[in-house]
């Protein structure tokens, strides 16, 4: 039977031009952090349990092996773990900070907000806003952008946007299909004003959702429906329709942001996309016309770790040298929903 018919975002094409930092304050990254799991699963690892093999997920996604979550370890504290990297790459105090928002689809509970856990962790004050976004792999990107709007609008000083996962919980570890895929971790940015003198800020965000389509990608069971109480809580996913979806999704985000700010694709130094699979990634950057040496692509080590996929691979690349100030970086995702979204910044 064949699935719904995709049209992304050709529709925000016609959207008149935004160029939101002409009205707001400037905002810029002020620092990042990540943390995975210590334990290393590799493909060799996961052929033992399915039947599946290291040359089969290598060629087929571009994964090596995964950081999967050990007893007691939990979505909040690998964000926790990140969110005081970026404190610290920030040189920020837990004080500084009055936005909290986590981007995950596996919280530790649905209720509180693993934002609200995890500013207990971090030991922040009680005027903190604190919530959680779900926009699964997209999560990060939505997030980003919350806080950036609540930025702007003055009312808010600095932000940490975290983006966390513990996928393990959820995956049916008999499911070769799903199983290969996924992996564990968390990423954080701190976002506020932009340092004076610094040509460093937020340039543009774009953000969309495909209705029809929340059967492609979703976690059925678990949740309060009784029409999936039936359903197991693991994920479950078309993956050739959402890699098709995917690519074209991204490309359009990607190409509505340069032609709203006036750049081309050869004006980037980087590219920072969600780290699914590096076929997705290498087609994005073949109609976008990009290099694939400025695509920043982590998913051999890591898999796919939804909304802690974007912020891990920043944060390494920001560590190892390759971002640095005054670089232009594009922040792009695609997710369940199916969502998709992009970020575009200056260092
Ligand atoms: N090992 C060995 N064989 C496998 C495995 C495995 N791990 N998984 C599937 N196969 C087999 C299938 O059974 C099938 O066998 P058959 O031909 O005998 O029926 C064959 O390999 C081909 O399967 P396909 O699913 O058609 O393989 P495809 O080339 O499409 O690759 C993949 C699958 C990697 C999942 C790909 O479709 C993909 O990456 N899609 C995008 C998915 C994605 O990005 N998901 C992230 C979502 S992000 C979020 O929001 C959580």
């Amino acid at each position: 039977m064949r699935g719904p018919r995709i049209a992304p975002f050709s529709v925000f094409r016609t959207a008149p031009p935004v160029s939101s930092s002409s009205v707001a304050p400037a905002i810029a990254i002020l620092g990042t952090g990540s943390h995975a799991p210590a334990r290393v699963v590799t493909n060799d690892d996961l052929s033992r349990q399915v039947d599946t093999s290291d040359e089969w997920i290598f060629t087929r996604t571009g994964i090596r092996e995964r950081r999967l979550a050990s007893a007691g370890e939990t979505t909040s504290g690998f964000a926790t773990a990140a969110a005081r990297a970026a404190l610290a790459d920030a040189a920020l105090t837990p004080a500084e900070i009055d936005l909290l928002i986590v981007a995950t689809c596996t919280p530790d509970q649905p209720m509180p907000s693993t934002a609200c856990l995890v500013q207990t962790a971090l030991g922040l004050g009680e005027r903190v806003a604190c919530m959680d976004v779900n926009a699964a792999c997209t999560g990060f990107v939505y997030a980003f952008d919350v806080a950036w709007g609540l930025l702007a609008s003055g009312r808010y000083q600095r932000a940490l946007v975290i983006g966390a996962e513990k996928l393990s919980a959820y995956v049916d570890w008999k499911d070769r299909t799903t199983c290969v895929l996924f992996g564990d971790g968390a990423g954080a940015v701190v976002l506020g004003p932009a340092p004076a003198g610094s040509s460093a800020r937020l340039l543009d965000a774009r953000l969309g959702a495909i209705p029809g389509t929340a059967d492609l990608l979703q976690i059925p069971g678990g949740g309060s429906s009784p029409l999936q109480a039936e359903a197991a809580a693991c994920i479950a996913m078309k993956g050739r329709e959402v890699f098709k979806f995917a690519v074209r999704g991204m490309e359009d985000i990607a190409r509505e942001l340069l032609s709203r700010q006036g750049l081309s694709g050869g004006d980037l130094t980087w590219v920072v996309p969600h780290q699914a699979n590096l076929r997705i990634i290498h087609a994005l950057a073949e109609y976008l016309e990009l290099p694939r040496e400025r695509l920043v692509v982590n998913l051999d080590r890591y898999g796919n770790t939804s909304a802690a996929s974007i912020p891990l691979a920043l944060d390494e690349a920001r560590k190892d040298g390759r971002v640095r100030p005054g670089d232009l970086l594009m922040l792009l995702a695609f997710g369940a929903g199916l969502t998709c979204g992009g970020v575009l910044v200056r260092c």
